[in-house]
């Protein structure tokens, strides 16, 4: 997450560009102080994302437990040949590509000429993933070019290239991790920034048995304990602050009139935070809690409601054996 430092970093078919440094770490630490401050603390989920975060995401997505990756893999792997995709000179734009692995599986399915023409864009606000990714990816795939966004994309799609058409990816449910509004804002904002023609696929997690949902969110390894306080590391760091991870536990559980995950850290102890550029401390009394990520999932009512909001077509709806998990292809009107 580097707000600070501008930079361009040009590698072959490969360019990084990074644009966080628009918004500048000065918002950033507002907006964190100001969700520490509020009756019910919050940081967001994008904090997550630092190096160690990505890569303990990573190490989530291969757990026994946590059976949306492997599930929204099992349908991109083989989904291409029944979607009707014109792939030729388009132009993929991944929002949240994380480690690309996704991408992969669909660009397997596409002939070599076909990849030759299509230009890939990863989207995320982690540059150092979208690097080592996007140098794995072009070892693997003659892509016409790659070229990686570091952005916010809620705050900054204006900053997604606007020529040619375009297929928008967001997969791994990554929508879930905004409230309702949230994702009906960003919805809506994503289809202006559309095309008529362009496509949209997105990746939900479906509403499901209670005792699956909760067991991926806490694995017995204690990886995604591990994520979860990782974001404290992270505010360290872009505020200057002093938490101590081992001072908080990891608390998921399923919120059944919200149809989501929530996930907090709970304090141990009563404790004072500083934050050096703040003059007052953050007082958290024992057992109080920091909410740090929703993870929505999905019905067929949210389905209608996205193709509403984007002002899409529904084209085709993907899905596992166990209807565990939706991929979507929308295009825009
Ligand atoms: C849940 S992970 C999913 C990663 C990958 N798409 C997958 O399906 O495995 C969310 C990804 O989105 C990125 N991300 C989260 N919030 C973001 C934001 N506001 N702007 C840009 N990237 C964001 C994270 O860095 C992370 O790589």
């Amino acid at each position: 997450m580097n707000y600070i430092e501008e930079q361009i970093i040009s590698i072959g078919k490969i360019r990084i560009e990074n644009h966080l440094t628009n918004i500048g770490i000065e918002m950033v630490k507002k907006e964190i102080i100001k969700g520490l401050y509020a009756p019910e603390k919050y940081i967001s989920s994008k904090f997550f994302y630092n190096e160690t975060g990505s890569k303990l995401f990573e190490q989530i997505t291969q757990l026994d437990e946590y059976y949306p990756t492997r599930t929204e893999k099992s349908i991109l792997s083989t989904f291409v040949n029944d979607a009707d995709i014109d792939f030729q000179n388009v132009s993929i734009i991944e929002l949240g590509s994380g480690d690309s692995s996704k991408i992969k599986l669909l660009l397997k399915q596409i002939s070599p000429v076909q990849l030759k023409s299509i230009r890939y864009f990863p989207v995320d606000i982690s540059q150092s993933t979208i690097l080592k990714s996007s140098l794995e990816l072009i070892k693997e795939f003659d892509l016409k070019s790659i070229t990686g966004i570091v952005a916010d994309f809620i705050l900054q799609l204006k900053v997604l290239p606007k020529t040619g058409r375009r297929l928008f990816c967001f997969f791994g449910s990554t929508i879930g991790n905004l409230t309702k509004t949230e994702q009906h804002a960003f919805i809506s904002a994503l289809g202006d920034e559309m095309q008529s023609g362009d496509g949209f696929l997105l990746g939900m997690d479906r509403v499901k048995d209670i005792s699956v949902l909760e067991n991926a969110y806490n694995d017995k390894k204690g990886v995604t304990a591990a994520f979860n306080k990782n974001i404290l590391n992270v505010v360290n760091t872009l505020c200057d602050a002093n938490f101590n991870t081992d001072d908080f536990e990891h608390l998921a559980f399923y919120n059944k009139a919200e149809n989501r995950i929530e996930m907090y850290l709970k304090a141990l102890k009563e404790m004072d935070i500083t934050i050096n550029s703040v003059f007052d401390t953050i007082h958290l009394n024992k057992g109080e809690k920091i909410h740090t990520e929703n993870s929505h999932k999905f019905t067929d009512k949210d389905v209608k409601a996205i193709e509403e909001y984007g002002n899409f077509n529904l084209k085709n709806i993907f899905t596992d054996k166990n209807k565990w998990f939706n991929l979507l292809y929308f295009t825009k009107k």
